[in-house]
């Protein structure tokens, strides 16, 4: 009989340790624009990852079906589907919204149209601004404590028209608002692993100002053994500033990258949870609103804890070369920031 009732206790102390750390670590993460080409793998990752323990899939349609899709999957997480109620208009009303949004600890936001071959991301603003306008009025009024993390693009000023947005609302804390970018880090480290013949998950390329184009600016001079040729140099630059449009042409019409931006957008997500569980360690480049340059928003290594962004981080030295870019940046960074302001205070 002792053995019977050590097994029986043993059993729960296991019980207790599973409960008590996911209830501890309860961390509600809701994906807004979850039946998209970014937002089904996304929430497939995001239903796997440890640290998430309820998963709210938001669309206009097609979530009851993700929703129960992925809850098949075993996994600590639950998952609900949630689309608009009937007839809801401003989204501020929507009870599917509700739903969704309250109690999230972070929001990821890839709701909105991608790109067809020709068009850069300002071409998406037209349509993309109004949305993310909406979400994020719902997020300040269902969520107003929670982080948001912004793929929508053009990000450059979907995150300024947030932060707007957020400020009407009264609620816009400059830590807990991201544009992510990570898509542009995992590209640099995948190139450089390449070129060097190395593991890329190894390398850490720091990847600064914004997403789009010339905006992005990777600092390989800061890539420890990558050395490489002028030409090289400029090849491997070019080819992170537009590594989307790759995607986009082998597409052809289909849309933009949505598997790479998906484990992108979980990777940065994920981190986000991990500093909020209190890991203490947690840099990772992100969109933000910052002073360490003139612009006011700007992609740099931040420091993550349990409510955000804890510190921008400086970019250090830059090469001449990185300098150039740099100058050649900051006028288009600047304006599609203003943009965004300007499209939020008409
Ligand atoms: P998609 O068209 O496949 O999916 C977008 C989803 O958003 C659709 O399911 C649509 O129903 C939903 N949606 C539209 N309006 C909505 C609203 N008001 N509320 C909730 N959901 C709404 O597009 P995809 O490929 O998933 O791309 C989404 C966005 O992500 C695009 O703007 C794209 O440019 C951007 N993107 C950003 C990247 C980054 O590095 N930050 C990389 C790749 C794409």
């Amino acid at each position: 009989s002792r053995r019977i009732v050590s097994a029986a206790s043993s059993q729960t102390i296991q019980a207790n340790r599973f409960f008590g750390s996911t209830t501890a670590m309860g961390r509600k993460v809701a994906v807004l624009g979850a039946a998209g080409g970014i937002g089904q793998p996304l929430s497939l990752l995001l239903k796997l990852s440890p640290n998430v323990t309820e998963l709210a899939c938001y669309d206009i349609v097609g979530t009851p079906g993700v929703a129960a899709d992925l809850s098949h999957i075993p996994s600590i997480a639950s998952v609900t589907g949630n689309v608009p109620s009937s007839g809801t208009w401003p989204p501020s009303h929507d009870t599917g919204l509700e739903a969704a949004l309250t109690g999230a600890d972070i929001v990821v936001i890839p709701a909105g149209v991608p790109r067809k071959p020709g068009m850069t991301r300002d071409d998406l603003f037209n349509t993309n601004a109004g949305i993310v306008k909406a979400l994020v009025e719902g997020c300040a009024k269902f969520c107003p404590g929670a982080i948001l993390a912004i793929i929508s693009n053009p990000v450059n000023s979907t995150v300024p028209i947030a932060a707007e947005i957020l400020k009407k609302h009264g609620v816009y804390d400059p830590k807990k608002l991201c544009g992510v970018t990570t898509l542009d880090v995992i590209r640099a480290n995948t190139f450089v692993g390449a070129s060097m013949g190395c593991d890329p998950n190894e390398i850490n390329v720091p990847v600064i100002g914004g997403h789009a184009g010339t905006t992005i600016l990777p600092l390989y001079s800061q890539v420890p053994g990558f050395s490489p040729s002028d030409e090289e140099l400029e090849a491997i630059t070019v080819r992170t500033q537009f590594g989307g449009d790759e995607v986009v042409q082998a597409k052809a019409g289909a849309g933009s990258a949505t598997l790479s931006m998906a484990y992108a957008g979980y990777v940065f997500t994920d981190k986000v949870l991990q500093a909020m569980n209190g890991a203490d360690d947690i840099v990772q480049c992100a969109y933000v609103e910052s002073s360490i340059t003139d612009a006011a928003f700007f992609s740099s290594p931040c420091k993550f804890g349990p409510d955000g962004v804890e510190e921008v981080l400086g970019y250090g030295d830059i090469t001449p070369y990185e300098q150039a870019w740099f100058d050649k940046m900051m006028p288009d960074l600047k304006g599609q920031i203003q943009k965004g302001v300007d499209y939020a205070n008409p």
